[in-house]
């Protein structure tokens, strides 16, 4: 367990990182993310003294970090592993050196060493590139050298600090794949450095969101998208869901909406799917839905979804539905049509 007590950082007067508390339990795939200046790096960076807080306390596993002599301090790092997003590698020798070059000082055999690599090669999917050297690999190949290396020295927890953000797409997506059966097969606590909402979505079961050195918001990953409450937490949330933009569009193209029909957002979580409850509208209070816009996320394997869709029917029987919705736990937010409002 990672415990950050009222951290701060500054630099020469300058705060990169202000008061900051942050609990990461084991286990957890803790994200934290921010534009570019936030002080996300700086804040993580504390977590293994790389840098030094200016006032505050870290503690990993009930241990001062800051109270520990040089010697322990060292031995306390190997058990927390670091990657990067520009990899880090050493481009003269083979990706086997690589990844053998953090333990390369230990009392173990030249074989002992060797199998250990080729193990987390293995791991890692890119055994068959033990002899190539890091220019010969691809992006992704070279993150899967990299995070081969950091578990070298066996460690509890992975810091990942924007180690997705030099990649396309499609690799980032498999990069978190493997992350999340290492955070599940070795047990590691991963904190995870981005810009991209989308890598939190993906990977983490928590979260925290940092602007100019501070937190703005923290929780797990399916409440901070179903229901973020900070103005910049909705933005990250935004751009994966892209929901404000669709209402946008729906909007632009008034010409779909008809007078007597009231716009509508349906927002909705876990098992309640929207099927049967749209037929019950119909059935149960002679209101007629059409659905324009919908889209589902999955956020730790739980469904959240958005429906852009317009009622038509008495005002009275719409207001007995949205009624009706909330009881069942939908979210129901009006977005215009009735009385002119649109
Ligand atoms: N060693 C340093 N000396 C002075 N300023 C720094 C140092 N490291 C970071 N900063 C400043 O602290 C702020 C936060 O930086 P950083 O933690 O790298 O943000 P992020 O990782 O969120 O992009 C930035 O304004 C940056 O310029
Ligand atoms: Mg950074």
């Amino acid at each position: 367990m990672i415990e950050i007590k009222n951290v701060s950082v500054d630099f020469d007067g300058f705060k990169a990182v202000k008061d900051v508390s942050l609990t990461i339990e084991d286990q957890d795939t803790y994200g934290i993310v921010g534009f570019s200046g936030a002080g996300k790096s700086t804040l993580v960076r504390t977590i293994n003294l790389l840098q030094r807080p200016s006032a505050g306390q870290v503690l990993v596993d009930g241990v001062d970090m800051l109270g520990l002599s040089k010697k322990d301090l060292r031995e306390k790092r190997k058990k927390i592993g670091m990657i990067f997003q520009h990899f880090n590698l050493l481009n003269n020798i083979s990706v086997l050196d690589n990844v053998i070059f953090p333990i390369k000082r230990d009392k173990i055999s030249k074989e002992e060493k060797k199998q250990k690599a080729l193990k987390l090669l293995d791991l890692v999917g890119i055994k068959d590139k033990a002899d190539a050297y890091p220019r010969e690999l691809s992006g992704g190949q070279k993150q899967r050298c990299a995070i081969a290396r950091a578990l070298m020295s066996d460690p509890e927890i992975l810091l990942c600090d924007e180690a997705t953000s030099a990649l396309d797409p499609k690799t980032t997506k498999q990069i978190l794949e493997l992350l999340k059966s290492l955070n599940e097969k070795l047990k590691l606590t991963i904190v995870i450095i981005t810009h991209q909402m989308e890598v939190v979505k993906d990977l983490c079961n928590k979260c925290a969101v940092m602007e100019e050195g501070r937190i703005v918001e923290q929780g797990p990953t399916l409440e901070i998208f179903a229901n973020p409450k900070n103005r910049l937490t909705k933005e990250f949330v935004e751009t994966t869901t892209n929901v404000e933009q669709t209402i946008e569009d729906v909007k632009e193209n008034l010409g779909i909406i008809k007078e007597d029909e009231t716009l509508v957002q349906l927002k909705y979580l876990g098992d309640s799917t929207t099927e049967p409850l749209i037929s019950d509208i119909y059935d149960k209070f002679g209101v007629e839905t059409n659905i324009l816009a919908g889209s589902i996320e999955f956020i730790t394997g739980v469904p959240v979804g958005n429906l852009i869709l317009t009622f038509k029917g008495e005002d009275s029987q719409i207001d007995k539905v949205i009624e009706y919705l909330l009881e069942k736990e939908v979210g129901v937010k009006i977005l215009g049509g009735r009385d002119g409002i649109l």
